[in-house]
């Protein structure tokens, strides 16, 4: 396949930034997109070009870093998927594709591809952990009995690979997917409700100093998410919320 991709090119964080014209010819249909990008770089190099700078690490749907908007979709045509998991078979010979970073005011670019997602990071801090006595005398997890569908509950909750897109496609850049995703995966489970309260208050405060805006209910978000953690996660975080304001 020959292409013409429009790649967002970005020097540095205050750099105004602009779409530039790239065209690469003989792609496999067969390569990730990511290793189309691969090529593209080479062919960069060669030509003593900057590369283009772009997030990833496991390239197999795991670590949540490959945050690309392209053809105006976080992670891309396809559903279900993260971006290191798209093939250029999804694309036509001939096609011009748009590749830019996602864009939230929580997000700001680093550089072309990359954005700083450690707004994220800060919002896990603030309570996405439970506290363990490690002295010796700790209960075994699995002697406390779980519920079943609580169980499954949590464990798609869990599945939250941190990736963004979930901000990146909301009209209000909200974060709620993902707090909600954070928030669930503990107050499903015994050893999430000894902190639950300080948890959902903190990581919402968290959440909204870091500029992210309100859910409105469209919920893109959910259609988007490579992992498709459901909008209940949304409406469980804010019981858990309301929940917690009554007690404080
Ligand atoms: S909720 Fe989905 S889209 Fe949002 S960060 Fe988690 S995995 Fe990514
Ligand atoms: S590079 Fe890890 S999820 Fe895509």
């Amino acid at each position: 396949m020959n292409l013409t991709l429009k790649i967002w090119r970005q020097k540095n964080a205050n750099d105004k930034g602009k779409m530039v014209d790239y065209k690469i010819n003989d792609v496999s249909p067969d390569m990730s997109f990511l290793e189309m990008l691969d090529v593209l770089n080479d062919q960069l190099i060669n030509e003593g070009d900057e590369p283009v700078a772009f997030d990833h690490d496991c390239r197999e749907g795991i670590c949540g870093m490959c945050s690309l908007y392209i053809n105006g979709e976080a992670h891309g045509p396809d559903r279900g998927i993260t971006t290191c998991q798209l093939h250029m078979r999804k694309f036509k010979d001939g096609d011009t594709i748009y590749i830019e970073p996602f864009r939230a005011k929580a997000f700001p670019v680093i550089k072309d591809l990359v954005v700083d997602r450690s707004a994220f990071d800060r919002i896990q801090h603030a309570g996405g952990f439970i506290s363990v006595n490690t002295s010796g005398n700790t209960i075994d997890a699995n002697a406390i009995p779980v519920n079943k569908h609580d169980a499954d509950d949590a464990f798609s909750a869990a599945t939250c690979i941190g990736c963004g897109a979930c901000v990146a496609t909301c009209k209000n850049s909200s974060a709620m997917l993902f707090v909600g995703a954070k928030v669930s995966q503990f107050a499903l489970l015994p050893q999430g409700k000894v902190e639950a309260t300080d948890r959902v208050l903190n990581m919402v405060k968290q959440m909204d100093d870091e500029g992210f805006g309100n859910c409105t209910n469209t919920g893109a978000c959910e259609v988007e998410c490579p992992k498709g953690i459901s909008l209940e996660n949304i409406a469980r975080m804010n019981s858990e919320y309301i929940k917690a304001s009554l007690k404080g």
